[in-house]
């Protein structure tokens, strides 16, 4: 290893966080300033340790600038980039601006690869896409439907039914998401994160499930106190929906960048204005954890942080960032418009990738990657040379039903756009900058489990008088046996009615239900609601019923459960066999242990963490780490560039994975 590696261990009076401090700001800016390739320093200039600990590092603005423009995604002179990537997407990248054709190796099909590959291909690049998934593209955009990548099985008992493991709903105020929707000529309509009643009006209709309270959403906004007491919650929240009690204490962080119009709606300040408030925002909170905030700065009780923690979803991430969690709780909320694709997410990059089916290598998972970088000394990079192919990758297959292969492949330049945390498994030769290498190894990836189960009626959409009808098809009287607790509780009644086709449960399904089912005479009344979803305090925590039905078929797939962080770990320690049984009992928690009647015994699970592809959710930053670490993340390393919707910041958003893919396919292209 040269001395230009161990930079940052200490020597030369340089400490990690100076050198990601100085390295890391001058590399964004100048990307965003420029949209191209700009390469790093090779070393960064010897500046004095801060003598201060963390919080010092509010005093360092500029850092503090770069963030918030690469929040707003805006350039260094406060200019939106987002409109010029809008028009790459539709236009194609800039001819006037193309360096030379050059063979590019994408790594990964993502969405952020696969938009990446698309726009090179269309300006005339050799582009091969190195995908190390064998059956599918799209990453964590990925569909439970027949003949998808599970190829002929068919994930439920209905083979025209399907359901979302990862990416679900799309803000309608993600702008590259729309385009490309409209681009690639695919049906949208809305996905209700709010329940509708049968003229599509929102209802509120869905429950609330906390303390052994069960309240519908509408009646807790109106009446909150019976749920809030229950938290312990002091006499002043008595009163206060836990929403507006969140909003109380994030509005005036919000008023650093955004007014409130006279219709009540906020309306963003102008830029620069907007970016300078932002800055402050990363300022004051950026290495603070949500809980520091809610306690210490919003001065609320651990009660009332219990309350707004479970109903609005931040519990589990209360450790992490607080400024991912604001952000996050300001698009996930009734106020925003949500899409869904008809089909499935996946028809995204289906769609996408027909636009390069010729240039994606399936079943090639890159583990090593050597590059020239005249910059750069050190490495023992046996493959590239000066004049030669500027980079160099090894990859190997799965192997499923054949032997293992190795294939090598060599370009000019390469994106890659594996998450961070599965970059740390590939070895790249010569070493990384030190920020970069940095940001590999800490970068917090968050977990997030999905649990699914098919039912063969849409129950969530019946009234009193068709639950009476359905049940009592099964058998006289058991509509009242219901009602009145009076049903076995040995699982004899799992799919009892005639309508669930037969062979999916099995005997052993029946015996785990029945041993971990939770023992309850409480019968709701029906929910009747289309779309939008219910929150427990039980394991399940998140339910969302699907928005629409699927053509032809009188049943449904409920999202029995999602979670996210130590809400999902709970679930990752169990084998996917064994949720199923946990989330239909979690389920009829809320809803009842009716519903049982309607499942076919047929689920799907999948756990973000344990995806061999995906190596977490997303990366959810720790406290301090968009200070720390975001900046250095895009950078390019020579001819390596970065791309996925971790070098944005919107993680866990596709709209972050299109920014990135605009800006890496325009550096590659203009360098
Ligand atoms: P990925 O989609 O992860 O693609 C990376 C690709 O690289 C994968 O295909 C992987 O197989 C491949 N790969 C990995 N390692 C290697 C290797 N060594 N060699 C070769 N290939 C490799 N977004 C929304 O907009 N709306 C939502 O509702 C939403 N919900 C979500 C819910 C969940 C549970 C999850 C997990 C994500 C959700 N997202 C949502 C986020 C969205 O799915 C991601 O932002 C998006 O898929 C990121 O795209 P990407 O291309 O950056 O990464
Ligand atoms: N985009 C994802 C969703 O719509 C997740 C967003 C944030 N995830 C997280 N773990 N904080 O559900």
């Amino acid at each position: 290893m040269t001395k230009d590696h161990q930079v940052g261990v200490g020597d030369d009076g340089l400490t990690r966080r100076t050198l990601t401090a100085t390295v890391g700001t001058t590399a964004v800016a100048a990307l965003l300033t420029t949209g191209s390739a700009a390469a790093l320093p090779a070393r960064a200039p010897a500046v004095p340790a801060p003598a201060a600990p963390s919080r010092a590092r509010g005093a360092d603005f500029d850092r503090c600038l770069a963030v918030a423009r690469a929040v707003l995604v805006v350039d260094s002179a406060d200019r939106p980039l987002v409109p010029g990537y809008r028009r790459v997407l539709h236009d194609g990248l800039p001819r006037a601006r193309a360096g030379a054709p050059k063979s590019v190796l994408v790594v990964g099909a993502g969405p952020a690869g696969l938009v990446t590959a698309w726009l090179l291909k269309r300006a005339g690049h050799r582009v091969t896409v190195l995908e190390a998934n064998g059956n599918r593209v799209g990453g964590r955009i990925k569909t439970f439907r027949s003949g998808g990548h599970e190829q002929a099985a068919q994930p439920f008992a209905d083979p025209r039914q399907y359901a979302e493991a990862g990416a679900m709903r799309l803000p309608g105020s993600h702008p590259l998401v729309m385009d490309l929707i409209d681009l690639l000529g695919l049906r949208k309509r809305p996905f209700h994160y709010v329940d509708v009643d049968t003229q599509g009006r929102p209802a509120a209709h869905t429950w609330i499930h906390v303390n052994g309270i069960r309240v519908r959403r509408a009646d807790y906004a109106r009446a909150p106190r019976r749920v809030n007491r229950s938290f312990g919650v002091p006499r002043a929240y008595w009163d206060i929906p836990a929403a507006a009690i969140l909003r109380s204490v994030l509005d005036p962080v919000r008023d650093e960048f955004s007014t409130v119009g006279p219709d009540g709606k906020r309306v963003d300040k102008p830029l620069p204005e907007r970016v300078r408030g932002w800055a402050r925002v990363i300022q004051r909170f950026g290495d603070w954890s949500m809980f520091r905030f809610l306690t210490e700065h919003a001065g609320l009780d651990e009660r009332t942080v219990d309350l707004v923690g479970t109903l609005e979803n931040l519990t589990s991430r209360l450790p992490l960032s607080f400024v991912h969690s604001f952000i996050g709780s300001s698009l996930i909320s009734p106020d925003t418009a949500f899409w869904e694709l008809e089909g499935g997410t996946a028809v995204l990059p289906d769609a996408l990738l027909e636009r390069v089916r010729e240039e994606v290598r399936f079943d090639r998972r890159v583990t090593r990657i050597e590059y020239y970088d005249p910059d750069r000394a050190g490495g023992d990079t046996a493959h590239v040379r000066r004049g030669g192919p500027r980079v160099w990758v090894d990859t190997v297959s799965e192997g499923r039903g054949g032997p293992v292969v190795r294939e090598q492949f060599t370009a000019d330049a390469a994106v890659v756009t594996v998450p961070f945390s599965g970059l740390r498994h590939v070895q790249v030769s010569p070493p990384m900058s030190y920020p970069k290498r940095r940001a590999v190894t800490e970068l917090h990836y968050d977990c997030a489990t999905k649990v699914l189960l098919e039912f063969s009626r849409r129950w969530w959409e019946f009234d009193e008088s068709d639950w009476k009808r359905e049940l009592d098809r099964v058998e006289p009287g058991l509509y009242d046996a219901y009602r009145t607790g009076r049903t076995p509780g040995d699982g004899r009644l799992l799919g009892a009615h005639p309508s669930v086709p037969p062979g999916h449960v099995t005997p052993g399904q029946r015996v785990h239900y029945a041993a971990n089912r939770a023992v309850t005479r409480d019968q709701p009344e029906a929910v009747d609601v289309i779309g939008g979803g219910s929150v427990s305090d039980n394991a399940n925590r998140f339910m969302y019923h699907p928005s629409h039905p699927v053509p032809g078929s009188a049943g449904g797939v409920v999202l029995a459960s999602y979670s996210w962080a130590d809400d999902a770990l709970r679930w990752d320690s169990l084998d996917d066999d064994a949720r199923y049984p946990h989330a239909l009992c979690g389920l009829q928690e809320v809803y009842g242990q009716r519903i049982e009647v309607f499942y076919t015994g047929a689920g799907r699970t999948q756990s973000w963490l344990r995806d061999p592809y995906a190596y977490g959710e997303a990366s959810v930053l720790l406290p301090g780490q968009h200070t720390e670490l975001l900046p250095s993340i895009p950078a390019p390393e020579g001819p390596l560039h970065f791309a996925g919707d971790h070098t944005s910041v919107k993680p866990a958003w596709i709209e972050g994975a299109l920014e990135s893919a605009v800006r890496a396919a325009l550096e590659v292209h203009t360098a």
